[in-house]
């Protein structure tokens, strides 16, 4: 159940690498608590930078970003992420800036590789991980911390098919298991079908969001609009 209170809420921003080129323009999203959405967009169409927008990694040059915190950030490859050599040091990583007791330290780890169900692979060293085990790793550490919104960049590209929808259907779970709320950024539409709801971002702004039937529709005719 969701009290529909945005976790996410972004209005009217304005980001450019130069100013004279605009990459987000009058952006405008919400996200309600505890669900689970996507946002599409062609390349370069700006995905990333809205990403790091809400993660605070970059400052708008104007607009308003109101985020539930603590924020949680996968990237799309693990191995920019994961740094340390075993599963288990690596989720406690994320935790030294949180001055925890030692116990404290060791049942968070626990608790967060329970949650992506990695609880055997604690002692594992970090290479011998598949390409979705890691990711599944990654957002550990990021549970480790109690992040309240989970912003994943892209986060299936670099893995096959099934673990590419393994790893969304798990986070779907833990955004309902643990009231979790995230913005996932794809372009495979077979992953929309997990979503609660997605956004289309085109020319800097949201031009289109809803269910995962109404966006298919809106790609489909903007597709053949294009051919
Ligand atoms: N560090 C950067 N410096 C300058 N321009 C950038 C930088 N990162 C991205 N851009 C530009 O910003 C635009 C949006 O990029 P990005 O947010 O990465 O798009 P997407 O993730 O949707 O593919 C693109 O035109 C890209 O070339
Ligand atoms: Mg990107």
């Amino acid at each position: 159940m969701t009290n529909n209170q945005p976790a996410i809420r972004v209005r009217d921003l304005n980001f450019g690498w130069h100013p004279s080129a605009p990459v987000l323009q009058s952006c405008s999203l919400e996200v309600p608590k505890g669900e689970f959405w996507m946002l599409l967009g062609t390349n370069g169409s700006g995905k990333s930078t809205l990403l790091r927008l809400l993660a605070g990694i970059l400052t708008p040059q104007s607009g308003e970003i109101e985020i539930v915190q603590p924020i949680g950030f996968v990237f799309q490859n693990p191995d920019h992420q994961l740094v340390m050599p075993t599963v288990g040091a690596d989720v406690a990583f994320g935790l030294v800036k949180e001055k925890l007791s030692s116990i404290e330290v060791r049942s968070r780890v626990k608790e967060a590789l329970a949650a992506v169900n990695l609880l055997d692979l604690e002692r594992r060293p970090i290479y011998a991980l598949s390409g979705g085990q890691k990711q599944r790793i990654a957002i550990a550490g990021e549970i480790a911390r109690h992040c309240a919104v989970l912003l994943l960049d892209e986060p299936t590209a670099l893995l096959d098919a099934d673990t590419q929808l393994e790893l969304v259907a798990q986070v779907q779970r833990l955004v309902k298991n643990r009231g979790l709320t995230a913005l996932w950024v794809t372009h495979r539409l077979d992953e929309l079908d997990y979503c609660d709801g997605a956004f289309l971002l085109e020319d800097g702004k949201v031009v289109a969001s809803g269910g995962a039937v109404h966006l298919k529709q809106i790609l489909l005719q903007s597709k053949e609009r294009e051919s």
